[in-house]
């Protein structure tokens, strides 16, 4: 029986980080086989260079930049594929859905266009899109580090993600809890998707 493949989306600093990684130490101390990934992955080869990028080192044309997280993403395909057909669930920290909401909140930036690198892409069967209110994000500590965390590209980037959502397997998750609240109320649903993806085929973008 495969594993599930469950993404966290959301804009900078909303938490989901932090939720991944305590779903998956619950999902492991109750004997699910699962793990942790990120995207995008800053170890890799394509990674090194968006680490770059975002740390405002390096200037890229938008375009090349868009294509490179997708590569990063590709990289990292088969091991997702294999990992899923084994039976291990992925609780994944940003996907494809990044890519597309960051890239065409971008001056110019056409959003299905956007969405063609990603075709072929295995489709996960969750994804826990978080809410959060950019005037509270806004505030943490670190904000503006890095490239994109500025506030009215913050605000574009929730509206294409509201352009993406797919309600037949999206999820609107309520990020202003505690952070216990917030994992107790993730889990039931989290439970329930590992089981639906049991008897269901993996599918593709998009
Ligand atoms: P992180 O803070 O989750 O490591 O993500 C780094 C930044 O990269 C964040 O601002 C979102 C952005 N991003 C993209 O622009 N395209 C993508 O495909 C992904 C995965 C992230």
């Amino acid at each position: 029986m495969r594993g599930a493949f469950i993404v966290f989306e959301g804009g900078d600093r909303c938490g989901k980080t932090t939720q991944c990684k305590r779903i998956v130490e619950y999902l492991k101390s109750t004997g699910i086989a699962c793990e942790y990934m990120n995207f995008p992955d800053r170890s890799l080869t394509t990674g090194k260079i968006i680490n770059d990028y975002l740390l405002k080192k390096t200037e890229l044309p938008d375009r090349a930049v868009h294509l490179l997280f997708s590569a990063n993403r590709w990289e990292l395909e088969p091991k997702i594929r294999s990992l899923i057909n084994r039976g291990t669930s992925l609780i994944v920290d940003r996907y494809s859905y990044s890519g597309v909401a960051f890239t065409s909140a971008k001056e110019g930036m056409d959003l299905e266009w956007c969405k063609l690198a990603e075709i072929g892409l295995p489709r996960p069967d969750l994804v826990c899109l978080f809410k959060s209110r950019v005037d509270v994000v806004s505030q943490r500590n670190g904000w503006g580090e890095e490239r994109y965390e500025k506030t009215d590209f913050q605000k574009k980037v929730c509206e294409n993600f509201q352009l993406l959502k797919d309600p037949s397997y999206w999820q609107e998750i309520d990020a202003v809890g505690s952070i216990e609240e917030v994992t107790e109320n993730l889990k039931p649903l989290i439970l329930e998707t590992l089981e639906k993806a049991k008897s269901r085929k993996l599918e593709n973008l998009w």
